[in-house]
């Protein structure tokens, strides 16, 4: 079985994307798949510190701890690091190009273009909502979590 690399990416690395590691990491450890998981923020405003408190609840709500994550700052060796790279909205995408060394073998796509029927779609950043703002996160994360796991699965053949 191929080890799989996976990265995901948001602005702040303190609301979306730890969600979506915390959701992958579950479903893939469940499907037992050999995984590598992490996020990262294309911004370095929460460097060092841990995911949003309403994140951290989210996350506890679905029975994962994910107080120990830590933000950091997307760099141009992750393209090289990772085999996938998922972005949650547009606005990320764009500046992702902006790191991409060019030469790396990440294959870079919206989060939810990988799933079925959700094509096109961006998870909304929830920093400026409420708890059910969180709770579609993770309704969203959740969703390309389980569509991965089928695409792994698939390249493991
Ligand atoms: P995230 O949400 O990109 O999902 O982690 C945000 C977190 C922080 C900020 C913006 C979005 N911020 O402006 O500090």
């Amino acid at each position: 079985m191929e080890k799989h690399r996976v990265l995901f990416v948001c602005l702040g690395n303190i609301c979306r994307s730890p969600l979506a590691e915390a959701a992958f990491r579950k479903a893939a450890e469940e499907a037992g798949l050999d995984i590598e998981v992490d996020s990262a923020g294309t911004a370095n405003y929460h460097v060092g510190e841990p995911p949003d408190p309403r994140s951290i609840e989210e996350a506890q709500r679905h029975g994962i701890d994910i107080s120990s994550y830590r933000g950091r700052q997307l760099s141009s060796d992750d393209f090289h690091r990772f085999d996938r790279i998922l972005g949650m909205d547009r606005s990320n995408m764009a500046n992702m190009s902006r790191v991409d060394p060019g030469d790396g073998n990440a294959k870079v796509s919206l989060l939810m273009d990988i799933v079925p029927g959700q094509e096109g779609r961006e998870v909304a950043d929830p920093w400026y909502g409420g708890e059910d703002n969180f709770r579609d996160t993770w309704d969203d994360v959740s969703m390309a979590a389980e569509a991965l796991i089928a695409i792994l699965r698939d390249d493991d053949g």
